[in-house]
């Protein structure tokens, strides 16, 4: 919808049962929220949906679930502890911190967090002036200064500071799959090329979470790793970016709403990196990365730990380190792009009613059930088989509350792709109306043609 704003969605998400900040008697805990009761659905839907494309669909994946905890010397490995971290710039005297990167955006400068520090200290210098602090109004900054992301845990240590030797609360969930990947290879059939897909929370110290559940402390993340033989990498990497593209469009986010966008700043092991954009309400953002890691990560956890990670292939008769190709996303991120694709306010008869166009697959709930009168036995009965039914397809929900317009605008704001009204019709023929979300056509259906007249959604 043209000129839908965050706060539309963030409202209709805290009304509706999506999304609610976290701890909010207790004033609330920033960088996290809590899915509510249509929050889990639409979310197991979207990991069910990741799930099925990336697993299910494809023989040459396997799935995952390692520890959120780890050994600690992998996120050295990695390069988390030396490198994990965004640049701050604090205020002297409020002390209030703010990312450097987001604020030079936001003038107009082409800056992002992957800058050294004196680089980008040198351009918001330059702008200092421009930037008034957020709290307290004054110009009064320090030094860029880049701040680690990693959080910190005591788990496993019994000592009374743990800050010196911490274990760490994994920053993404692929470390997991690449300290699996021999056990993974010698515990299956499974040969390069081959993918690991895991799905997990994931915890980074932002410095300024915002954007709703667009930047969030605590995440959730669906990655897929894919090990190929060094010289296929850039073929491969094609393939799995038109693939991810691909899936985007089977959940049915619109494609005008998604671009491409090349990172001209690579690390310096990456052969080439694409983040899959998505025209969120605040412009075009990272929705997903898909990226061409060179052999970087499996040679880092080999100096690290010791193991040969390298792989023989039997059939060239030759041994090497596969290189890695990986898909990003976050849970969170999918979620407000659905929300944000599928918003809309329409004009019914002179009635304004707003609905979530969801695709059904991922819809929430999928059959509401409306007795048309809670007080009448034989249409609640009725209405009772009727549900007993549906439920067995997929999450139903149960309605006799208020007049049936209303009950209608309720599912439609949560986009129930069906709603089902049993009346004093239903007694005499066995027919209900069936009223589709999109069209609000109502259709009389007789119930035992109901399976099969709905067709098929996963539910
Ligand atoms: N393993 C690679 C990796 O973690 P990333 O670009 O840091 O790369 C990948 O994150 C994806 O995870 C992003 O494209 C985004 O969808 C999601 N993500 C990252 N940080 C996030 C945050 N703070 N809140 C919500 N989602 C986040």
């Amino acid at each position: 919808m043209d000129n839908l704003s965050l706060e539309d969605i963030v409202s209709l998400a805290k009304r509706r049962g999506f999304v609610f900040p976290s701890s909010e008697i207790y004033g609330g805990f920033a960088g996290v929220y809590d899915y509510g009761p249509y929050g889990v659905e639409l979310a197991n839907n979207i990991k069910a949906a990741w799930w099925r494309y990336m697993v299910q669909l494809r023989p040459d994946i396997v799935g995952l679930d390692s520890g959120i905890f780890m050994h600690p010397n992998i996120w050295k490995a990695s390069g988390h502890v030396e490198g994990f971290s965004d640049p701050l710039v604090e205020c002297r005297n409020c002390h209030n911190r703010i990312r450097a990167d987001h604020v030079l955006e936001e003038l107009g400068e082409q800056a992002d967090e992957k800058m050294s520090e004196e680089h980008l200290n040198e351009l918001f210098q330059k702008h200092r002036q421009e930037v008034k602090c957020p709290v307290c109004g004054k110009v009064e900054w320090g030094d860029v200064k880049n701040f680690n992301l990693l959080v910190k845990s005591n788990l496993g240590n019994f000592s009374d500071n743990f800050d010196d030797n911490p274990s760490y609360l994994r920053g993404e969930t692929c470390q997991g799959i690449y300290v699996n990947f021999l056990n993974v290879l010698d515990s299956t059939r499974i040969k390069i090329p081959f993918g690991i897909a895991q799905i997990g929370k994931a915890f980074r110290n932002e410095i300024s979470p915002r954007q709703f559940i667009f930047r969030t402390r605590e995440l959730e993340q669906m990655e897929m790793q894919y090990f190929v033989e060094p010289d296929s990498e850039m073929d491969e990497y094609e393939k799995l970016r038109h693939y991810r593209w691909d899936f985007y469009k089977t959940i049915g986010l619109r494609e005008e709403n998604l671009q491409w966008h090349k990172h001209e700043n690579l690390v310096f092991y990456a052969k080439e990196a694409y983040d899959i954009e998505y025209k969120f309400p605040f412009g075009f953002k990272e929705l997903e990365g898909v990226h061409a890691r060179g052999d970087y990560d499996l040679t880092q956890h080999q100096k690290f730990s010791g193991k040969d990670l390298s792989y023989f292939d039997p059939i060239n008769n030759q041994r090497f380190v596969p290189h890695i190709i990986e898909s990003s996303v976050g849970v969170g991120r999918i979620m407000l792009a659905i929300l944000t694709d599928a918003y809309s306010v329409e004009d019914i008869n002179g009635e304004k009613r707003t609905v979530l166009k969801i695709h059904p697959d991922i819809a929430p709930i999928k059959y509401a059930v409306f007795p048309l009168l809670r007080n009448k036995p034989e249409l609640v009965n009725k209405a009772r088989e009727v549900y007993d039914q549906l439920s067995k397809l997929g999450m139903c929900e149960w309605d006799d509350n208020g007049n049936i317009g209303k009950r209608y605008r309720r599912q439609d704001e949560i986009g129930t792709p069906k709603c089902m009204t049993i009346d004093f019709q239903t007694l005499e023929d066995n027919t209900i109306t069936v009223r589709d979300r999109d069209t609000t056509l109502q259709t009389r259906v007789n119930i035992s043609d109901l399976v099969s007249t709905l067709g098929s959604v996963k539910a």
